[in-house]
């Protein structure tokens, strides 16, 4: 149906898709189907979704909102996304889509524009991150392989300088992430401005972020300088996005699109220059069903979309995230805690965790102060951890182990993951991979990833 025009789109720079409203492909010019899918000639291009989508679990961008806004809300604003290439380079691309009928049938017309090379950012192979995976890996703890895409999604987010949005839970992490987008962007020699949204009102909130004029409003003794220019060629942070009023939300809108701002009281435009990096624990499609947060504005602010995962469903991170809390309170207390004793080290694992990463935190910082010897012990944790008030939480986990061994199981589970790096295990812990091995050596060597010998050494080094 779409073959006549065939030669004239086979010449331009540019891809153009046609797809059915199931966003099956009816037609592709060569450049998309060459430069931007990697097509073979035989290949069947099949579903925008496949391309215009990540395929992991972790979801960059909604296609099937995009449609509704771009197509049955007759908006035509342009998106930028990441485009798959065969998991091997992914390709910065901008595109817009226009619906059209033809027949009596209806059809989306895509236009894409590759732009990998104008912002240098097309990685190669998945996993390697490039620079900042030091950084990444040091600051950000866990080696959930859902924790491993969100450095990947920072390293992304990062080079291709376009607005950010981070979602989850209280205590995920939303903030470290922000930071860690800024840290390994070209704007880290400039400023890195946070705002808390919803710790203002919304007088004080505008003026904060857009500053002010002397007069313009009761206690406006002075002229004031707003965030946003503070922020200028940098990075704004703004937290709690849910929580801003709609006169806040227009305004912000404007910022987004004319990248202009105009201070309270004052009718003159100035220019910023900045990347937003806006985080919240709300759901915001939930706040749009309710007509409480603009449907256009989280458009332009979810450009990237990083969504952190709750504690309780990367448990395994808990004793990598322990170790790294003991570390950082060994340093500032000049205590010297080794570990957590098996009892408590199970009793974290098995608490849900509803404050997530900083709960654990502030868990291990209490036990600090209770500790007496060098361990850990249950009674050293905050009440409501130890009370157990979360019974049956952690079903899935405890159906796959269902023994009293499960810290163990647990630390040999980390130990096991951790292969690569040199094994640092103490006597219980490696007492606890032997039993969970029948003491059986060349197991326990095969499941830690180290040589017979290797273990070998290391048990007599400690003394089992
Ligand atoms: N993966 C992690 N590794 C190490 N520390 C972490 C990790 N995630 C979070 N933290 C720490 O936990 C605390 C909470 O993190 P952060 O403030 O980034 O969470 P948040 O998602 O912004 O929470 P809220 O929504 O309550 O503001 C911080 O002290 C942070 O350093
Ligand atoms: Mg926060």
């Amino acid at each position: 149906m779409f073959t006549d025009f065939r030669s004239i789109t086979d010449s331009l720079p540019c891809g153009l898709v046609i797809t059915d409203k199931h966003l099956n492909i009816q037609y592709v010019n060569s450049f998309a189907r060459e430069k931007i899918f990697a097509l073979r000639v035989a290949d069947n291009p099949g579903n925008m979704r496949d391309h215009l989508f990540y395929t992991t679990d972790m979801r960059v961008f909604d296609m099937d909102d995009c449609m509704r806004s771009m197509v049955e809300q007759k908006k035509r604003n342009f998106h930028k996304t990441l485009i798959t290439r065969r998991g091997e380079t992914e390709r910065l691309v901008y595109f817009s889509v226009k619906g059209f009928s033809k027949m009596n049938q209806d059809f989306y017309l895509f236009n894409i524009t590759d732009i990998s090379d104008e912002m240098d950012c097309i990685t190669h192979s998945p996993g390697t991150f490039g620079k900042g995976e030091y950084l990444l890996r040091r600051k950000i703890i866990g080696h959930d392989t859902r924790i491993e895409e969100i450095y990947r999604m920072i390293s992304l987010a990062a080079d291709a300088d376009v607005n950010v949005l981070i979602q989850g839970e209280s205590g995920t992490g939303k903030e470290l992430v922000a930071d860690a987008i800024h840290e390994l962007s070209d704007r880290k020699n400039n400023p890195f401005v946070k705002v808390n949204c919803a710790a203002l009102s919304e007088t004080l909130l505008e003026s904060e972020l857009f500053g002010h004029v002397k007069g313009s409003f009761t206690g406006a003794y002075k002229d004031k300088t707003g965030k946003f220019e503070q922020a200028n060629g940098g990075t704004i942070f703004l937290d709690e996005i849910g929580e801003i009023s709609q006169s806040i939300q227009v305004k912000l809108l404007r910022v987004l699109q004319d990248k202009t701002i105009e201070k309270v009281g004052d009718n003159k435009s100035v220019k910023v220059d900045m990347r937003i990096v806006a985080a919240t624990n709300k759901d915001l499609r939930e706040l749009i069903r309710k007509n409480i947060f603009r449907e256009d504005l989280f458009y332009r602010l979810n450009v990237f979309n990083i969504v952190m995962p709750p504690l309780r469903e990367r448990h395994l991170d808990i004793p990598m995230l322990i170790e790294f809390f003991l570390e950082k309170f060994n340093r500032s207390t000049s205590k010297n805690i080794k570990g957590v004793s098996r009892d408590a080290m199970k009793t974290l694992m098995e608490y849900p965790w509803p404050g997530n990463i900083r709960e654990l935190q502030n868990a291990v910082e209490h036990a600090f102060v209770l500790v007496r010897g060098n361990l850990i012990e249950v009674e050293d944790l905050p009440e409501e951890i130890r009370n157990g008030m979360f019974a049956g939480s952690l079903k899935d986990v405890d159906n796959q182990q269902n023994n009293d061994l499960s810290a163990t199981v647990y630390y040999a589970e980390i130990f096991r993951k951790n292969k690569s790096g040199r094994l640092k295990i103490n006597k219980e812990q490696l007492k606890g991979v032997l039993e969970m091995n029948d003491w059986n050596q060349s197991k326990t060597a095969d499941y830690l990833g180290i040589s017979r010998v290797a273990l070998w050494k290391k048990m007599k080094k400690l003394g089992l």
